[in-house]
């Protein structure tokens, strides 16, 4: 395919120089900590498979506090006390990717400018007394998996997709009306925030009231890594002065929420654990649901924002991508040779029935993962890649550079969704090759709600809309702090109807741009 030429250049640089001259496990600092990087398959086998007794994770103070108090961090070895609270599912559930995105991302950019270590195979150095601490957290219970098993079931995919259909159509139409070019990057944020809010926690939040509450949330999310030093004018009293904003905001939502139950046609996430709780025999308290909705909110905002805009550029960029994608839809009777867009809504048994699709949303989250890797506290020394790993140091395996220089994948900077087709199958030796969602144990809990929003963006997007690039050449991408284009990715929507499916000329020039 013409496509395949373009490849990739992400602002990964870097990471991967040193990477090539101290090899696949080599230690560095964080904020003046020692911190051993881990890259390959085998090793992350190894740190993934070695949850709970040769490595485990833990949350900075500041996010512990503007999390607030009912968030996993707290609840850290209260595993086996029967306080720990329901709640705590959905702490996980956000602190998850509280951690995971911005965390990670962050600390990788400080770990950039902190730089400053040689590769030590013996690590003879002093081990500093408790780790760093990064995440990630919660101890995911017997009964607490019960519950998210509940969350993330087939059946509640199901129950789901018609909302996201409809949030998803609702946004595109506001896009392709839109007189000028949109910021995708943007768009994505305030469209996760918005599949939080109205499909997972079921909130009927008025846009305006919406839209404020979203800028509000933006300042808590810009906050929640800050110094916790609270002074006027701090970050983090920033981050404490909108996080009690937003739990006023979401306090309103729940009370009408729980007061107004009658008419619901499904079950949401929010509802999951209210009844799950009762369940259990607990009940929760406001603030408990206030903490837990709050995180919820985080844990399905940032990663999903990440690989939309990376999906759109992606197609963008690929249109013979794209027009393949259409033809699978075309010929499951989704899209209309005309390009008129599919009637009704999608059904589960039809996203899986859709195998290029599949293959596209792989092949972006591949290539562009939003989560660089997952942080771990060393609980036992332990031996990796013939070098001793200390008790109490702290590890991180790189999912991004373990992608990148997977044996597995064929040319691995090129963007070649097939590489997942039957044919070629390249993910299909050895698991942890590819792992966008982290694994083990702590393997992300929302991937399949995650997939699922990715995939019905791309079915609406193939079939109702026609975008183009409204810059002259596509933007870089950073990394910090999650993966997205620098200045959001400028893009100018239509309805379909405006065009038949064709690839502009102007779009095939600019294949030659470089990210
Ligand atoms: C494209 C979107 C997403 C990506 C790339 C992603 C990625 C990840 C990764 C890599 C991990 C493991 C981190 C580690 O090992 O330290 C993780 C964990 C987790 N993710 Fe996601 N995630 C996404 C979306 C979501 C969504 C939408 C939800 C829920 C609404 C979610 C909930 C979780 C939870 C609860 C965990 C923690 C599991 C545990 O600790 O037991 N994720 N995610």
């Amino acid at each position: 395919m013409k496509n395949k030429t373009y490849v990739r250049a992400c602002g990964s640089g870097f990471q991967s120089s040193r990477r090539e001259k101290y090899g696949n496990v080599f230690k560095t600092h964080l904020l003046g900590r020692p911190l051993i990087r881990v890259t390959g398959a085998e090793n992350v086998r190894k740190i993934l498979m070695g949850e709970h007794h040769l490595v485990s994770t833990e949350w900075p103070r500041s996010t512990r506090m503007l999390l607030g108090p009912n968030t996993v961090s707290n609840s850290i070895g209260d595993i086996h006390r029967n306080k720990r609270k329901l709640v705590s599912a959905l702490a996980t559930l956000a602190a998850c990717l509280v951690s995971v995105t911005l965390l990670l991302a962050v600390s990788q950019q400080l770990w950039q400018l902190r730089w400053a270590a040689t590769r030590d195979k013996s690590c003879k150095l002093p081990i500093p007394k408790g780790s760093m601490g990064f995440p990630l957290i919660g101890e995911t219970g017997h009964w607490l998996l019960q519950v998210f098993s509940k969350i993330f079931s087939h059946e509640a995919l199901e129950s789901y997709l018609p909302k996201i259909q409809l949030v998803i159509q609702d946004t595109l139409r506001a896009w392709s009306s839109h007189p000028e070019a949109i910021n995708v990057y943007q768009e994505a944020q305030k469209l996760t925030f918005r599949m939080a809010i109205r499909v997972l926690l079921g909130f009927s939040i008025p846009e305006e009231d919406l839209g404020h509450l979203f800028e509000v949330y933006q300042q808590f999310v810009e906050n929640v890594f800050s110094l916790p030093v609270d002074l006027p004018f701090s970050g983090y009293r920033r981050g404490i002065q909108a996080r009690q904003t937003l739990q006023k905001g979401l306090e309103k939502a729940i009370r009408e929420k729980l007061q107004c139950t009658q008419g619901k046609d499904y079950s949401d996430a929010l509802d999951i654990l209210i009844e799950s709780s009762k369940e259990h025999g607990k009940e929760m308290t406001m603030q408990e649901l206030k903490d837990g909705t709050l995180e919820l909110i985080f844990a399905a905002y940032a990663t999903t924002a990440s690989a939309s805009t990376s999906l759109i550029m992606q197609l963008l960029k690929h249109p013979a991508v794209l027009e393949k994608l259409r033809e699978e839809l075309r010929a499951k009777g989704l899209l209309h040779s005309g390009g008129c867009p599919c009637e009704g809504t999608l059904r589960l048994d039809t996203l899986s029935g859709l195998h290029y699709l599949d293959c596209v949303i792989k092949e972006v989250m591949r290539l562009f993962t939003p989560v660089s890797g997952g942080y771990r506290t060393v609980l036992q020394t332990f031996e990796l890649d013939g070098f001793q790993i200390p008790k109490g140091w702290s590890v991180m395996y790189s999912i991004r550079d373990t992608h990148d220089t997977a044996p597995v994948f064929k040319d691995v900077n090129v963007f070649d969704p097939d590489r997942f087709g039957q044919a070629r199958s390249e993910d299909k030796d050895g698991r942890f090759h590819y792992l966008p969602f982290g694994g083990g144990v702590r393997t992300c809990l929302g991937k399949h709600l995650a997939k699922l929003f990715l995939k019905v963006l791309a079915v609406e997007l193939a079939s109702t809309s026609r975008f183009e690039l409204a810059t002259r050449t596509f933007p870089r991408i950073t990394l910090v702090p999650v993966l997205h284009p620098v200045d959001g990715l400028s893009v100018k929507f239509f309805g379909l109807d405006s065009n038949q499916n064709k690839i502009l000329p102007e779009t095939e020039a600019m294949l030659s741009a470089t990210v």
